[in-house]
């Protein structure tokens, strides 16, 4: 059962703002961002109203509350994704979260499981975001280790025929995403998680393009160490996820030190707490983890099923009718089982660039690039895509927009 978009229009009240002279809002770009609704926005600064205190410290009731509203947070976002409280660490965004297992494995001491060395392998995709290739670039620089990664065929998947010569006994750390920012393909995880742990390797899940899109379940999914961001999924900005299991987080060393996330203290030496307090120093970010709490609740409310059926009925929409569009290429699958809501395309010689500030001028948002994935768009031989992403709050009069925006395109460029 999918539910009635138009109605959940009305929650985002920056939908009913207008653009570019008094044109509707036609917000396709849920992929770079998410609109927030009201509820969300509520919560953050009635966290500020009301109950604002430093979390886990202060002897007083508002300290109190803070704390509870905090923790209440930790532990719906461990209800969504099926985990345990002790395996939810906010962070200030999936970046964060993804640089924190990369650099703390690059803490870790011989003994230690996550300890890599110069004959180790770390394996990534050629799909990845930078957020999820360059902080394992930098630690097979760090540790003298190799980075290997998986191809991406023409038709815009994995190239798991070379599964075995890439992930190897060396592996030690198998880093992908689980839907492409730029093609929309969700990668087959459970083939790629098998041959990882058979070699004792971790899979890093980059699921920043998942988590608000469709049910995402770490115990189904059976990876090591996941990652999202707050903003991608309604919750507001300056909050991420990192999800490990509680065994790999208590024994991943400290990546961030200082206030909070000690056991014992003395002039010359520190130990630490355990998970998820070690990668959380400092003051947290608790009105943006709050503001999580209450986006996910929206979100599981509506059903996270709802929401991907929503948005599979979008996307056939929308590629039926961009595929009628003289020269329009789609870059990604065109087999709807393999792919998600997030559509990028080419329209002949009219520069992306170009084509979204055309779009924009008639109150359509898209984005327009190499997407942070810089080693993809050249693997694909183009050099920018235009890039419509869609979310629930999307509806056909959108994709209709779209695609009457892209014939006015080309009838403007010539
Ligand atoms: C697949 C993927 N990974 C990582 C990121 C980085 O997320 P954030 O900017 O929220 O840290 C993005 C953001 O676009 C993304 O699409």
């Amino acid at each position: 059962m999918t539910f009635d978009a138009r109605k959940v229009i009305t929650d985002f009240p920056i939908l009913s703002r207008t653009i570019r002279d008094g044109k509707r809002l036609v917000y396709l770009d849920s992929g770079a961002t998410s609109q927030k609704p009201s509820v969300v926005i509520d919560a953050e600064s009635n966290f500020y109203r009301l109950h604002n205190a430093a979390v886990h410290r202060g002897a007083h009731q508002l300290a109190e509350e803070a704390t509870d509203a905090y923790e209440g947070a930790r532990a719906i976002v461990a209800d969504f994704l099926g985990a345990t409280n002790n395996e939810i660490v906010f962070t200030k965004s999936a970046t964060e979260s993804l640089n924190l297992i990369a650099y703390a494995m690059g803490n870790a001491q011989p003994g230690n499981r996550f300890f890599i060395s110069a004959s180790d392998e770390i394996v990534v995709t050629e799909m990845e975001h930078h957020a999820n290739l360059i902080p394992w670039q930098q630690l097979a620089e760090r540790t003298g280790a190799t980075l290997k990664w998986f191809e991406v065929t023409p038709d815009a998947r994995l190239d798991l025929d070379s599964i075995d010569s890439v992930i190897t006994e060396k592996t030690k750390v198998v880093a992908l995403t689980h839907q492409s920012n730029v093609l929309g393909t969700i990668n087959p995880l459970a083939e790629i998680v098998t041959r990882a742990h058979e070699v004792g390797a971790v899979v890093v899940l980059d699921a920043c393009q998942s988590v608000p899109h469709m049910p995402v379940s770490v115990k189904d999914l059976d990876v090591d160490f996941l990652a999202f961001s707050g903003h991608k999924s309604v919750g507001p900005t300056g909050v991420g996820i990192l999800w490990g299991k509680e065994a790999h987080l208590n024994e991943l060393p400290p990546f961030l030190t200082g206030g909070s996330m000690i056991e014992n203290v003395t002039m010359t030496s520190a130990t630490w707490a355990k998970a998820p307090k070690k990668f959380e120093a400092g003051v947290p970010n608790m009105a943006q983890a709050v503001g999580l709490g209450v986006a996910l609740k929206y979100l599981q409310n509506i059903g996270m099923q709802s929401i991907f059926e929503h948005e599979k009925e979008l996307t056939k929409y929308a590629m039926d009718s961009l595929q009628q569009i003289t020269d329009l290429t789609i870059i990604g699958p065109t087999d709807l089982n393999l792919r998600g809501g997030t559509l990028s395309f080419t329209v002949g010689d009219i520069h992306p660039h170009d084509l979204g500030q055309f779009l924009d001028s008639q109150g359509i948002a898209v984005r327009t690039g190499h997407h942070c994935a810089w080693p993809l768009t050249r693997k694909l031989g183009v050099a920018a895509t235009t890039r419509a992403s869609f979310y629930l709050y999307n509806t056909t009069e959108d994709v209709d927009a779209l695609v009457e925006g892209i014939r006015s395109a080309q009838k403007y460029f010539g």
